[in-house]
């Protein structure tokens, strides 16, 4: 390794990175040590507004894109070479944990300032970003900030997109770029030279392994659709079922039936409805809506594209009784990381003495995206019994530090290529 970049990651400071934790921590908390900080809300301000505070500390410079995706450089001696950059993301699940996202941005800060206090000097800028909307517990649908910043997906494409309240993400938007209004501007598809995403794994195999560090494969892929039902409302006691239009029937039908076909006796296929409008929601009222999202994934891609096919035919023939409309709202092949940066990870790791091990993802990451336009990795870090997207979600200040030091080194080693 090089020696600047083990004095770098050596200085990485535990201590420090915990209470940015815990100050973080405190923007949305609920009960339980849960955090719930929805992309584009007040809350999510009140976090871009304190990790500016701490880039001003440091005089790094900082710039923002059209969908919010906010950046934090520290300049390299060559100032017109592509940054290497690193980060994850500020919003949290409704009723997330403290580590989901913000230690990916907090390591990445970490590894800047280890790199001032050890006077390091990389040839490239090393900049830390904040994607807006990973989470998509908001605003469907997930990774949205790298999807529009790679140019997966047009910025005009995602703007109407409505929360549970109707609120138009333009106008969430809106009100998050008017609060940082001395960032610079930045332009989406800006190149990169690499990437590297630190995240907590968010299951159990490290901490099962007594691993320290991950050196991430790849992330398995992922196909999103709302599905809406369109019935009648009708009076609970006095209309004959026969002659109902009931929405909620068909949607329970339908999810059954995606449920048949995503039923896996290795139980690798991942299945979910995590959300459900129904209209007007009254116990004596017949619903004359609902809408529902569907998450299927599996790390096979003729897997997620057999399943992806399958569901508006399935969802058409389940409903019995009313009209069905099926929207994709996202399709993520599998991704494999770049062999340069997981070697570099794994170097980094190993130099550094930690125990590691290579693993694959369960759950998306802006990374997914950023690896299609630059050389991307990721590193893992271990969560307790790998509960997350839930307030219970906990992981070590050391492994924490452990993390943010092989993120550091990785980092310098890359900047310098
Ligand atoms: C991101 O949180 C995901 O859904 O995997
Ligand atoms: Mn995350
Ligand atoms: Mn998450």
């Amino acid at each position: 390794m090089r020696e600047d970049a083990r004095d770098a990651a050596l200085r990485v400071n535990e201590e420090r990175l915990w209470q940015r934790h815990a100050e973080m921590a405190q923007i949305g908390a609920i009960p339980g040590n849960g955090v719930n900080r929805a992309a584009l809300s007040k809350e999510d301000i009140a976090a871009r507004k304190l990790l500016l505070s701490w880039a001003a500390q440091r005089k790094f410079t900082v710039s923002t894109d059209a969908i919010g995706n906010l950046f934090v450089r520290r300049a390299g001696a060559d100032a017109n070479a592509a940054p290497i950059m690193t980060g994850s993301h500020m919003d949290t699940q409704p009723r997330g944990g403290r580590f989901d996202g913000i230690y990916g941005v907090l390591a990445g800060f970490e590894a800047l300032e280890a790199m001032d206090e050890a006077g390091v000097t990389t040839r490239r800028p090393v900049e830390v970003v904040a994607w807006t909307n990973e989470e998509g517990g908001r605003f469907a649908p997930c990774t949205m900030g790298s999807m529009v910043f790679t140019g997966a997906r047009a910025l005009a494409d995602v703007l109407d997109v409505t929360d549970n309240e109707g609120v138009r993400l333009r106008d969430a938007l809106a009100e998050t770029l008017a609060a940082t209004p001395h960032a610079a501007q930045r332009e989406f598809k800006s190149p990169a030279a690499g990437y590297i995403e630190a995240h907590i794994e968010q299951g159990p195999l490290l901490e099962n392994a007594r691993k320290t560090i991950g050196v991430v494969s790849g992330i398995q892929g992922l196909r999103w659709f709302n599905i809406e039902v369109f019935g009648k409302t009708d009076h609970a006691g006095t209309t004959p079922l026969a002659l109902r239009k009931d929405a909620v029937r068909d949607a329970i039908a339908i999810i059954n039936a995606i449920a048949e076909l995503a039923h896996d006796p290795a139980d690798v296929t991942r299945f979910t409805v995590g959300r459900m409008l129904v209209t007007p929601n009254s116990p004596n009222s017949v619903a004359s809506h609902v809408l529902f999202s569907v998450d299927l994934r599996h790390p096979d891609p003729k897997i997620v594209a057999r399943l992806g096919a399958a569901v508006e035919p399935l969802a058409r023939a389940a409903a019995k009784f009313c009209e069905v409309k099926v929207t994709p709202t996202l399709h993520d092949d599998p991704c494999v990381f770049d062999a340069d940066v997981t070697a570099a990870v794994e170097a980094a790791a190993r130099e550094l003495d930690l125990p590691h091990m290579r693993l694959s993802s369960g759950a998306s990451h802006d990374a997914m995206y950023m690896a299609r336009v630059c050389p991307t990795g990721m590193i893992f870090v271990p969560c307790e019994k790998g509960i997350s997207h839930n307030e219970a979600e906990n992981a070590s200040p050391a492994d924490l530090a452990a993390g943010a030091r092989v993120l550091t080194a990785a980092l310098i080693e890359l900047a310098n290529r």
